[in-house]
C-alpha cells in the first residue's frame, strides 16, 4: 500500500497530515528516509519509522483519561522541549491528546488513537459540555453570570451560551461550563467580565469525570464510557 495510507491507518495522522510528514523527512522505510508520498510498503514485511519510532497499523483502539497536571503541553512535540502530556503516559501504541488544555491548566485530559472520535469530539458543531473549575480573583456578579449566559464576544465571535455556579468565596472559586474549545476560551471569557483566572482545571467532558484520579494518572476508559463518547 501506499505509504501515506499506512501511515493513517497507523494513526499516525490523516493521509494529507502524512504526506507532510513524508515531504518533511521525518518518515523512513527499513531505515531510510523516504521523502516520496507514492512510495509503496508492504506492512508484513517493512519497517516504518515516524522521527525514529517504528509505527505499526494496529486495529486495537485505545481510550484513556489522563488527569493532566499543570506545567506540560498538550502537544505530543514541543518546539521548545517543554514536558508533554505523553511523558505520563506508558503505552506503546501512538495515542493522541483529544483537543487541548493550556500548559497552566490542569485536569481531564482525554488521550485516544480513535481518530475518527477524535475529529468528532472536537469538531465545533457537536459542542460537547466542558466543565471547569476555576479560581479567580473577585466574585463575579448576577450581571457577569447573566453575560456569560448569552454568550460572550471573543475575537468578533459569540460563544455559545456558558453557565457560572459561584462554589466558594475564599478563596473565589466558580464552576463554569463552555460548550466549545476555543483557544483559551476560559480564560478570554472570564477575562471580558474582568475576572482573572488564577487556577484552572477541567473537571468533566460531557458526563466523564475525573473521579479520584490523581494528578499526573491515566485510567483506560470502561466500555460503557466508550460508548458514551460514541454516542455524542
Ligand atoms: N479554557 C482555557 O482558557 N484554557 C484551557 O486549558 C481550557 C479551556
Amino acid at each position: 500500500m501506499r505509504l501515506q495510507k499506512f501511515l493513517a491507518m497507523a494513526q499516525v495522522a490523516s493521509r494529507r497530515k502524512s504526506e507532510e510528514l513524508i515531504f518533511s523527512g521525518r518518515v523512513s522505510v527499513n531505515g531510510r528516509t523516504v521523502t516520496e508520498a507514492g512510495t509503496k510498503v508492504d506492512s508484513a514485511s517493512d519497517t516504518v519509522c515516524v522521527d525514529g519510532r517504528e509505527v505499526n497499523i494496529c486495529d486495537e483502539r485505545i481510550y484513556v483519561m489522563l488527569h493532566k497536571p499543570t506545567g506540560c503541553v498538550t502537544t505530543v512535540n514541543d518546539q521548545f522541549g517543554r514536558k508533554s502530556v505523553m511523558d505520563y503516559i506508558d503505552i506503546e501504541e501512538r495515542i493522541y491528546p483529544v483537543g487541548r488544555l493550556d500548559y497552566d491548566t490542569s485536569g481531564l485530559l482525554l488521550l485516544t488513537n480513535d481518530g475518527e472520535l477524535t475529529y468528532r469530539l472536537t469538531h465545533p458543531k457537536h459542542n460537547i459540555d466542558k466543565t471547569y473549575i476555576a479560581i479567580v480573583d473577585r466574585e463575579p456578579t448576577e450581571a457577569d453570570i447573566k453575560r456569560f449566559s448569552e454568550g460572550i464576544m471573543l475575537d468578533g465571535r459569540r460563544t455559545a451560551p456558558a453557565r457560572i455556579d459561584i462554589v466558594d468565596t475564599d478563596p473565589v472559586t466558580i464552576e463554569i461550563t463552555i460548550h466549545e474549545g476555543r483557544n483559551r476560551q476560559v480564560r478570554k471569557m472570564c477575562e471580558a467580565i474582568g475576572c482573572r483566572v488564577l487556577r484552572l482545571k477541567r473537571t468533566a467532558v460531557g458526563e466523564l469525570t475525573l473521579g479520584g484520579l490523581k494528578k499526573g494518572k491515566y485510567r483506560h476508559l470502561t466500555e460503557r464510557e466508550i460508548a458514551y463518547l460514541k454516542e455524542l
